[in-house]
């Protein structure tokens, strides 16, 4: 017998019964395609347009494996350059993020405009006569389209529309990211890490893992402060929602179960309640008595709403970006409703981080565990035993439809119907021609 690492890419998902490869989850050649027929052809988020609100801001981001600066030039207009020299490919732009007038290669000096224009040289004297030095301005993002602050690029040109992308899966991202005239604002910069697993584990546990919140998290789960509202969370399950949609995306709502103390329903912040007009009135149903809601926009960005306090209400957005079959760069932002006061959003920046930062009292949790599950699955032995997503199959095909709610709506929320929807949409991508 052979312990061969071929990507064999016609049993990665089983359907019928299903479970998973674990060589999804750890290998570079997987990886390698998943660049080629998702990465490269979809929709990748980029940035708040929050972060990048006056001429001259920059950050710098990930579409793909490819390193990219997002600017804003002095019209106003946005740009996705290449973060990679014409002359040697030295990384032009080394700062997170910040305010320029001009990006200096820090290699030979070749310097190029807030729009990637290359304007100078440092030896143009040199060029041949005529030469363009426009020519070598830095490879632009073909595609970039924004959604209710949220700015989007993509290498293919030719993509569908952003809006054809999200689909109806909108309907229950929209409620999060402009319900108040003024819409979100992000807090500060993103904390950034790695994490030593592979990208679709952070996409799957936001995507749809109830089932991991009891156990990973029993230790922060025990000090939280709303005691009456933790014994909700537990029974909630059956009153609770999955949903997924025919692009992949996927999300999961926690609802307070009935019988709590009156306070526990008071879900978001009293202040800015009123301010929820941008919200059709079954957006407003769905999000009364919502504790958590938790998703993947297919295929690595998630987002987290979940109460952090007696009413206030953190969103988390999180990017799951590739950088190997093992590894994955992680960003996190913390956001509020721009009207929110100043004290509010401190409060909830502090406890955001708090939960949900690098040293999060969540994210250490998962982080240990999704590092681990990496390591003890990369070897011939455990690669022949594919993962269960057995919890999925009796729901499968037993989702709502109640006229309301876009999507397929599944109950119960503990199965793990979401995430093997996700994986099977991951799976038609990958099969797609080359
Ligand atoms: S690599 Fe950038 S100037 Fe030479
Ligand atoms: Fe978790």
């Amino acid at each position: 017998m052979g312990f061969s690492r071929r990507v064999q890419d016609q049993c990665w998902v089983d359907e019928a019964a299903a479970t998973v490869s674990r060589q999804v989850f750890v290998d570079d050649g997987v990886f390698q395609q998943e660049m080629d027929r998702i990465f490269f052809r979809t929709w990748g988020f980029l940035c708040h347009e929050t972060e990048i609100e006056n001429a001259g801001n920059f950050v710098i981001r990930r579409l793909g494996s490819a390193q990219v600066v997002v600017t804003r030039d002095d019209q106003g207009t946005v740009h996705a350059v290449l973060n990679s020299c014409r002359h040697r490919g030295a990384q032009i732009c080394r700062s997170d993020s910040g305010n320029a007038r001009h990006f200096v290669c820090p290699y030979h000096g070749w310097t190029y405009d807030r729009t990637g224009k290359l304007v100078t040289t440092t030896f143009d004297q040199h060029f041949p006569n005529g030469f363009k030095l426009s020519d070598l301005s830095l490879p632009k993002v073909p595609r970039l389209e924004h959604h209710k602050g949220l700015i989007f690029g993509c290498w293919d040109p030719d993509v569908a529309s952003l809006a054809d992308h999200l689909g109806e899966f909108a309907w229950y991202l929209d409620p999060f990211l402009a319900r108040s005239p003024l819409g979100m604002e992000v807090l500060a910069p993103p904390h950034r890490w790695r994490t030593r697993c592979n990208w679709k584990v952070g996409a799957l546990n936001f995507a749809g893992d109830s089932q991991h919140v009891l156990t990973t998290h029993a230790g922060p789960l025990t000090l939280d402060p709303v005691r009456a509202a933790r014994a909700g969370f537990a029974t909630a399950a059956e009153n609770s929602f999955q949903v997924s949609t025919d692009q992949g995306h996927a999300c999961t709502l926690t609802y307070l179960a009935p019988g709590l103390p009156a306070e526990a329903y008071q879900t978001h912040p009293p202040d800015l309640e009123p301010l929820y007009t941008g919200i059709t009135p079954d957006q407003r149903e769905m999000l009364k008595n919502l504790r958590v809601i938790v998703g993947t926009v297919f295929p690595n960005l998630s987002f987290i709403e979940t109460q952090v306090g007696p009413s206030e209400k953190a969103i988390i957005m999180r990017q799951w970006s590739p950088i190997s079959g093992t590894e994955m760069e992680v960003l996190s932002w913390v956001l509020a409703e721009r009207e929110a006061s100043p004290d509010y959003k401190k409060e909830v920046l502090r406890k955001g981080i708090h939960n949900f930062g690098a040293a999060g009292v969540f994210e250490q949790d998962d982080v240990e565990l999704w590092a681990s599950a990496t390591a003890a699955s990369n070897n011939p032995i455990a690669l022949q035993y594919p993962y269960s997503f057995h919890t999925a199959l009796p729901y499968l095909q037993k989702f709502e439809a109640n006229g309301k709610w876009p999507g397929r709506v599944y109950r119960p929320a503990d199965t793990e119907v979401a995430q093997f929807e996700f994986m099977r949409q991951w799976n038609r991508w990958m099969q797609a021609p080359a």
